[in-house]
């Protein structure tokens, strides 16, 4: 059976651990890109030497250019400024919007069949910029986002039950900003609702961590932001789609009449399989979560409404 491909735009923090990732999965043949010479060379070289060791069979180059990219069947795109403490997700806007306009213009031209699965923050802009600038189909551009938020808040869960973290369900909507929308309703504990298992109160806290997740590590590490989980979430996308499995997780995708939102993308419950997004799934919201949702909406709509002066023209 063919290997498949997968490239991975930036190799810094995030972009080179999910290359450990993809790789201790046995997902693919790796291509590692960055604009700085030598990086991204120097971790796929340091990565492949650990094959033996960890007794996986991966094909993994580092590079400056898109042709060793050719014909991918995932690209993952993490290139672009992180945060540091104090700042906001949208405060990577116009750098960001630049960077990942030109990387996905020459990765897309690469591998025109490929999946986009879009990292870079601030995550629904750059999703959105990585759709006008590949013209790939909707279902073809993904954003991760709500693997990791809802991960953080799994994880929270589990701790304060003392249960395992894979006994903990849960689903996230809306956009990667500290509006996202935790869905306490529809999470469980092996099908037992957690609002069984935790006080309310205790929970409200659990949900506001959640949505500072990635403040709390910015804070912790001063220099930049979280890259494990990030890493394993997006690595968890493209497993699902190279592997066609067909998993149900929570990815900034493409809404029109879902959930009402017009024309943009944003974290909702999707299918993932081969062909990238195969079906957006509409869950019933009460008052509240209807809310919470289109507040976080209009933020996502607010910051790509910005993102587009600094798209090409
Ligand atoms: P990093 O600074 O460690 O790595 C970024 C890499 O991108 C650097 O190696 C840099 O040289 C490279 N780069 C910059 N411009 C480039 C270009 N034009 N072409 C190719 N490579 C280029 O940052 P880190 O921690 O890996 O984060 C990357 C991005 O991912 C940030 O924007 C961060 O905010 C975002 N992020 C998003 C998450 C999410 O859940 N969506 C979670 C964690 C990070
Ligand atoms: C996070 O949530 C920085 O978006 C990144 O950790």
């Amino acid at each position: 059976m063919k290997r498949s491909k997968i490239t991975i735009i930036g190799a810094g923090n995030v972009g080179a651990t999910c290359a450990h990732w993809a790789a201790a999965k046995e997902l693919g043949d790796i291509v590692l890109v960055d604009i700085v010479d030598g990086l991204p060379q120097g971790k796929a070289l340091d990565l492949y030497q650990s094959s033996p060791i960890e007794g996986f069979d991966a094909q993994i180059v580092g590079t400056n250019e898109y042709g060793p990219t050719a014909g991918s069947d995932v690209i993952i795109i993490t290139s672009g400024i992180p945060r540091k403490p104090g700042m906001s997700r949208d405060q990577l806007l116009e750098t960001n919007v630049k960077i990942v306009a030109d990387v996905t213009a020459k990765a897309a031209k690469e591998s025109p069949d490929a999946v986009l699965i879009i990292v870079s923050n601030p995550l629904d802009a750059m999703v959105y910029t990585a759709h006008v600038v590949s013209q790939f189909p909707t279902q073809r551009v993904v954003g991760q986002a709500g693997v990791l938020d809802a991960a953080r808040y799994r994880a929270f869960i589990a701790a304060e039950i003392g249960v395992s973290v894979e006994d903990v369900q849960a689903m996230l909507l809306g956009g990667h900003g500290d509006d996202m929308v935790p869905l306490v309703r529809y999470t469980s504990v092996s099908g037992i609702p957690v609002t069984q298992l935790i006080a309310p109160g205790r929970l409200d806290e659990i949900v506001t961590r959640t949505r500072n997740g990635g403040a709390e590590i910015v804070n912790l590490l001063k220099t930049g932001s979280a890259y494990y989980a990030p890493a394993a979430a997006s690595v968890a996308m493209a497993e699902a789609i190279i592997r066609d499995k067909k998993r149900v997780m929570a990815c900034a995708a493409y809404c029109d009449s879902e959930y009402g939102v017009g024309g943009f993308f944003v974290g909702v419950p999707c299918v993932l399989g081969r062909g990238g997004v195969e079906k957006v799934i509409e869950i019933e919201l009460d008052e509240r979560e209807r809310a919470m949702l289109d507040t976080s909406v209009q933020h996502v709509k607010d910051l790509c409404k910005s993102a587009k002066q600094y798209l090409p023209k």
